[in-house]
């Protein structure tokens, strides 16, 4: 038997003493709980929906999309998302390869929507970050590798679109690294220049697995695989080419290394065509192979929970009217240790009541199955959990809290106005309820003024709520600009001095948090060489 360590975190999942703790850890070794993380049109749903077709969930691609779009949709939130042609909805897929479970946490790609991904990361074990193969590092990439960054979340890379003209494989690697301050290393290696793309040499075996283009690629489509020798005389001049370039990265020393790959210093990367299939089974395996298995999460005082110690898990995210056909709401939950089976008793270690999950779902797409048992690693979305909200944490029988989720200070505000004052329940409610699934923050002016603040990154999230203000709760509102466009979150101290500011003010958020609003950035910086003592921090939780 092996000692264990507290400063260990894989050997704090300590030893197996009963069969349910050997099940659990074998369930927990078998999952691969990810995330995508792109720039909108770099190809993520086509790549979600490859995924889904070679893990063997869905019989044709396409169907993901298709069948959203098709239904009788009367959700106006849905509706919104229809109409601006974007995804506002975020869904935990769930599937097998082999014996290894997948649970693909989808984060929608638009920038305004960055705080949701945010909370979608804090769920993930690993991420996938795809690169469209003629754009590289694009703005979006950027910001979500920096919220994967700042979590120490292992990427994988896929360069997309290799079917395209684009950038210079040699070059796209420099540009990774420079752009991102992490270390590239190939473990597919494109053979063909950019838009005469011939396949990828698998630099672990050497072999080479030739690109064919596909229509449309709905099915799977068995790859050609030819040895070293064959792919010579096939490919002529671009095998040639190729294997100069692999002997220059061997000379620089890109190698897979694991370590660094789990600490985030690395990144292994591919080379495909989504569109084509290509590429698609190769990054499924190397999930397998490469992207860790859950392991003990850390809570709020820094220890490890052991994945065998009783169930734990923690809210990340709530969507209200997902699925047009229940009017409701549903809190998912990131599974941290031990076996979940539906119906039994939990606590919320933020309200200290007793909660029974008995309407535990798993999600697929917008389809709904009920969920009998779970594991490590693994989403369950409970329906009308109407007490819960984003960041608590659920236990059974033995105590722990985890930490809150990070989420961006707001840079935008806007008054909110209620448009029918008859409705002033509804009004309230609404709003409170958007604040809890983290729509927008809601915010109270110290001021004396009683009317409501909105807080978000982006516009789509005020029409979020405006929309569903009016839609869901009967409750219009009228959006008002403020003059604020900068925000920290601050204290009692910062709120005193700022009281008499005529530039800047201090809000409240319901759970309490002072965030310190401002003119201009140059305001905050003016006040804040005069004042060095008051709390001015970037970092929210929710
Ligand atoms: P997103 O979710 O990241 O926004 O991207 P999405 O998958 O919707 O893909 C954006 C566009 O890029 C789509 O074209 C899609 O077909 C195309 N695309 C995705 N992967 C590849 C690839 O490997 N090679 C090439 N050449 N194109 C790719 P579209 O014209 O916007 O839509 P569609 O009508 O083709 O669906």
């Amino acid at each position: 038997s092996t000692p264990t360590t507290p400063d260990d975190p894989t050997a704090a999942a300590s030893e197996p003493v009963s069969n349910t703790d050997r099940a659990t850890l074998d369930a927990a070794r078998r999952r691969r709980t990810f995330a995508i993380i792109s720039h909108p049109d770099a190809g993520k749903t086509t790549l979600t929906e490859k995924l889904l077709l070679y893990g063997g969930a869905v019989q044709e691609a396409g169907a993901v999309r298709s069948k959203g779009r098709g239904r009788d949709v009367t959700s106006d939130w849905m509706e919104l998302e229809r109409r601006r042609g974007i995804s506002v909805t975020s869904t935990a897929l769930h599937f097998s390869v082999g014996d290894v479970t997948f649970n693909l946490l989808d984060t929608p790609g638009h920038r305004d929507f960055s705080e949701d991904t945010l909370r979608v990361l804090s769920a993930a074990d690993s991420a996938v970050m795809l690169l469209d193969g003629a754009k590289g590092v694009e703005p979006q990439t950027l910001r979500l590798f920096e919220v994967a960054k700042a979590r120490n979340i292992p990427l994988l890379t896929l360069i997309n679109k290799y079917d395209r003209p684009g950038l210079d494989p040699l070059h796209l690697l420099d540009h990774i690294e420079e752009t991102l301050d992490l270390k590239p290393t190939p473990v597919t290696w494109p053979v063909g220049i950019p838009g005469d793309f011939r396949g990828v040499i698998d630099l672990r075996t050497g072999a080479f697995h030739r690109f064919e283009r596909v229509a449309g690629g709905s099915k799977v489509v068995p790859t050609t695989i030819l040895t070293p020798e064959e792919a010579a005389e096939s490919e002529g001049d671009a095998w040639t080419t190729a294997m100069e370039e692999v002997e220059l990265l061997q000379a620089i020393g890109a190698e897979h290394d694991h370590e660094a790959f789990l600490a985030g210093r690395t990144t292994p990367v591919f080379f495909g065509s989504a569109v084509s299939n290509f590429g698609v089974g190769l990054l499924l395996e190397a999930l397998m192979e490469l992207a860790p298995p859950p392991s003990a999460h850390v809570d709020l005082e820094g220890g490890h929970r052991p994945l065998t110690s009783p169930f734990s898990g923690f809210v990340f995210k709530i969507q209200a009217n997902s699925d047009p056909r229940h009017r409701d709401r549903v809190a998912f939950i990131r599974i941290c240790s031990g076996h979940f089976e539906r119906g039994m008793k939990v606590m919320n270690a933020r309200t200290g009541k007793p909660f029974t999950m008995s309407y535990a779902h798993e999600v697929f797409a917008q389809e709904r199955a009920a969920l009998e048992e779970a594991w490590p690693g693994d989403v369950i979305g409970v329906v009308n959990a109407l007490d819960l909200t984003i960041g608590d944490t659920l236990y059974a029988s033995e105590p722990v809290v985890y930490p809150p989720i990070p989420s961006l200070a707001p840079e935008l505000f806007a008054f909110a106005r209620n448009a029918d004052t008859g409705r002033t329940k509804q009004f309230r409610k609404g709003l409170q309820q958007l604040d809890e699934e983290g729509v927008v923050h809601l915010l109270t002016r110290v001021n004396g003024d009683p009317t409501p603040v909105l807080g978000g990154v982006g516009q789509l999230q005020f029409d979020v709520a405006q929309e569903r203000m009016a839609t869901e709760f009967g409750a219009a509102i009228r959006l008002e600009p403020t003059p604020y466009t900068t925000a920290r979150r601050t204290d009692e101290g910062g709120e005193a001095a700022l009281r008499h500011h005529s530039q800047a003010e201090v809000l409240v958020r319901t759970d309490g948090t002072r965030l310190a609003v401002f003119q201009s950035p140059f305001v905050l910086q003016f006040f804040q060489e005069r004042n060095p003592d008051v709390l001015l921090d970037t970092m929210l939780t929710r």
